[in-house]
Parts: structure tokens; C-alpha cells; sequence
């Protein structure tokens, strides 16, 4: 029987939804306990409706559950940040903090806490991104992530807390939806294939992206989570990387499924955001410390991905 008691923040988001999912095979639905700001109509339970900046309901949350690790996912995308400012750094730094301060006194043993590629900025070189370099991140989220990662490391470092990170590159999965990020399209697109054959994307064709397929970044959150502590070495965040490709080759590779398909191009804001982060991510660090390995490639991410989503349609 499972001895952790595991609470997640976000649990209905893109991440939030398929993570609960893997968990609750590992340690029984029972053991971990949901939290979102709203309720969904069918809701796994258990759950509790949480607003990550109310530290009371937090503390009384962990208190009634005996929660020992937490994952907090909740947090504004990129896309989203730029349009509320304000919020976005109110949500994501001090949703950390008081997740952060539960582990600093002790009420629970591990934290995990998503980064992202956008805590690199124009500045860093774009292929191959390394897991140290230059970093100066223009978007509000990318600002926040970077924020963040430091205040992990320095809990951990001052602290001693267990806290684990991975840069998320774009995350792809058919079983949730996205939320206000740079890299939706690669979800969007598969839906629209379905659909009506076409999509219209925010992004110019030769627009590359660093992007995993969701199982591989469940995965990957897990394995990083459940690695000996000493394997961990980098308590800011870990590059992982998955697939990198731009819109003109995931159109090709849905074409393959779809011969039809057409796609056109008319980038918005969310162009210069695209612009200013890596093409592809150097994860040596992660491979080589707690073992990561990617499985899925794009064209095996579309054939799953069109196969399911086709079901649902
Ligand atoms: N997928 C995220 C976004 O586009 C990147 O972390 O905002």
C-alpha cells in the first residue's frame, strides 16, 4: 500500500487531467487528491475546489488529507500572461511560494513544479538549447518560470526542500485541451484535420518549436518524482526534450493520415513569443542523471493522435 498521500493543484488542466490519471494507477485513486478552481461535471474524486492563492485552504487541504507530496500545476500560460500581466505573476510566483513554504516547514516531503522553454529568451542560442545558458526571457510567463526556477533552488539549497522541475517544451495529448499557450496549435491542428480538413495557424510554416507528446511528458514527471534524491542534481529545472517540428511538417505528417489536408498561415501575437524560445532543447543533463528517454516521434504522435481523437469526433 502506498505510504504518499499526493495532492495535485491544477488537476483539471492539460497537464493536471492525465497526470491524476498515471497516479492514481501508481498509488490508488484514493491517494491522490484532486484540486482546480472549479469543479468539472464529471469529476474524479476525491477532489476539493482550491484557489492555489488562498494559503488557508491550502493548509487545510494538506491538513485533512495528510498530503506528503504536491504537484502544482496551476498557473498562466504564455499566450494568456501577456494579456493579464498582473495575475500571471501573482499566480504563478505566489502559488510557488505557498506551496514551497508547506515544504519548507515540513508539512510535506516533495514538490513538483513545472518550467517551461520559455525561460529562455531572444538572446539564447536556439538549437540545441542547453541546459545552462544564456537566459533572458521577454514574455511574463517565460519571466515567472525563470523567477521560479531560482526561488526552487534556492529552497532546496537553504532549505533543504525536495522540490523537482522539468522545462516543459509544448505539450500534445488528445485526452485534454490546452490553455492559452504558444505551442496550442499543435493540439488545435489535429482537431481541425478531423474536423474540416484545413487549419489556420497562428504561426509562420517555418516557425520550429521544441514539443513532446503528453504520455512521454507524464512520464517524464514521473520518473524525475520518483528518482532517488541524490540522482536529482539540478534543483532549478531539467531541459527534457521530445519532438521538435513546425507547422509545415506537422501538417505534412497529418497528411500522410489525412492526404487532404491543407493548412494556411496567419500569425498574431503569439508569433514574436515563438520567436524569442529554442527550436530544439539539449536534455544530456536529464538523460544522464535520472535516465529520461523520449518514445515518441511525430509521426507516431499523429498516428495516435488522429486515431483517438477520431473516436471522439
Ligand atoms: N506550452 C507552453 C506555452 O505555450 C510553454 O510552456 O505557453
Amino acid at each position: 500500500m502506498s505510504t504518499e498521500r499526493i495532492l495535485i493543484i491544477g488537476s483539471n488542466g492539460q497537464i493536471g487531467l492525465e497526470l491524476a490519471e498515471s497516479l492514481r494507477i501508481n498509488y490508488g485513486s484514493e491517494n491522490v487528491i484532486c484540486s482546480d478552481v472549479r469543479q468539472m461535471e464529471h469529476q474524479i474524486m476525491p477532489f476539493e475546489t482550491l484557489d492555489v492563492l488562498d494559503q488557508n485552504s491550502l493548509l487545510a487541504i494538506v491538513k485533512k488529507y495528510n498530503i506528503t507530496q504536491v504537484y502544482l500545476l496551476a498557473a498562466l500560460l504564455s499566450a494568456t500572461a501577456e494579456k493579464n500581466p498582473k495575475f500571471a505573476w501573482q499566480l504563478n510566483m505566489d502559488g510557488l511560494f505557498h506551496v514551497l513554504d508547506l515544504a519548507k516547514e515540513g508539512l510535506i516531503k516533495k514538490v513538483y513544479w513545472p518550467s517551461s522553454i520559455a525561460v529562455f529568451g531572444p538572446s539564447t542560442p536556439r538549437l540545441n538549447t542547453p541546459q545552462y545558458t544564456v537566459m533572458e526571457p521577454n514574455t511574463i510567463y517565460g519571466i515567472s518560470k525563470q523567477a521560479g526556477e531560482r526561488y526552487c533552488e534556492y529552497y532546496h539549497q537553504k532549505y533543504g526542500v525536495d522540490v523537482r522541475s522539468i522545462r516543459y517544451p509544448g505539450l500534445i495529448g488528445w485526452k485534454s485541451a490546452p490553455g492559452g499557450g504558444t505551442t496550442d496549435y499543435a493540439v488545435h491542428i489535429y482537431h481541425e484535420a478531423l474536423k474540416q480538413q484545413s487549419y489556420n495557424c497562428f504561426l509562420s510554416a517555418e516557425t520550429s518549436l521544441p514539443m513532446m507528446y503528453m504520455p512521454d511528458a507524464i512520464r517524464a514527471t514521473i520518473e524525475l518524482m520518483e528518482s532517488p534524491a541524490e540522482k536529482v542534481k539540478i534543483r532549478s529545472s531539467y531541459n527534457v526534450s521530445g519532438i521538435s517540428f513546425n507547422p509545415e511538417e506537422i501538417a505534412a505528417s497529418i497528411r500522410k493520415f489525412i492526404p487532404n489536408f491543407t493548412i494556411s498561415y496567419t500569425p498574431d501575437f503569439r508569433q514574436a513569443i515563438a520567436d524569442s524560445w529554442p527550436q530544439s532543447i539539449n536534455d544530456q543533463e536529464a538523460r544522464e542523471h535520472w535516465g529520461w528517454k523520449p518514445e515518441f516521434d511525430l509521426d507516431a504522435m499523429t498516428k495516435v493522435m488522429l486515431d483517438n481523437l477520431g473516436k471522439q469526433v
